[in-house]
């Protein structure tokens, strides 16, 4: 059974993906990482270089090349579900889980992190930032909450949350 950890920038989707997939020992795998590796380039040079809809095509492609019988959970990009048909793709093959957070958990997570690593982030602070993560939320959140699964709650939760929904389809 193929997994997807589905949510916004922030969300914890790599961090909480990792740990729950081994604690319920299966293979785990990070799809911007992966595609960072087969470009040989870094997300912010693909989108200098190449722009969105470059990074877009490859996104997609990488979901169809996935082996549908294969059991892994896979973090993906925050923007996945929201192009093209890839949230009814990710559905049609396996269990998507949303890690649904507040805007003001996600600010909160995010500046903890390396913004610049993150394109669509770039240069934004504070309330600037907010007021982008509370849009973006808006209106991403209809692609989102299509997922099989919707979790909320802090880190241990989530991934206790997680694992459980991992064991009780895992074939
Ligand atoms: C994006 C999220 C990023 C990465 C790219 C675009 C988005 O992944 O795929 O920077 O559109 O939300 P994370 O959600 O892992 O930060």
């Amino acid at each position: 059974m193929l997994f997807f950890l589905i949510g916004f920038m922030g969300s914890g989707k790599t961090l909480l993906g990792k740990e729950a997939a081994e604690k319920a020992d299966i293979p785990f795998c990070d799809m911007d990482r992966l595609i960072e590796k087969s470009e040989k380039k870094s997300l912010p040079e693909i989108f200098a270089e190449n722009g969105e809809t470059y990074f877009r095509q490859l996104e997609f492609d990488f979901l169809r090349q996935i082996p549908i019988n294969e059991t892994v959970l896979i973090a993906t990009g925050g923007g996945v579900p929201c192009h093209t048909n890839n949230m009814d793709y990710m559905n049609s093959i396996g269990k998507t889980i949303y890690i649904n957070l507040t805007p003001e958990q996600l600010q909160v997570r995010l500046e903890a992190t390396d913004i610049a690593s993150r394109p669509l982030l770039k240069g934004k602070r504070q309330k600037e930032l907010f007021d982008f993560i509370t849009s973006k939320l808006a209106e991403r959140e209809p692609f989102y909450k299509q997922a099989d699964y919707i979790i909320t709650g802090e880190d241990d939760e989530l991934t206790e949350q997680i694992i459980q929904i991992i064991k009780a389809s895992a074939i």
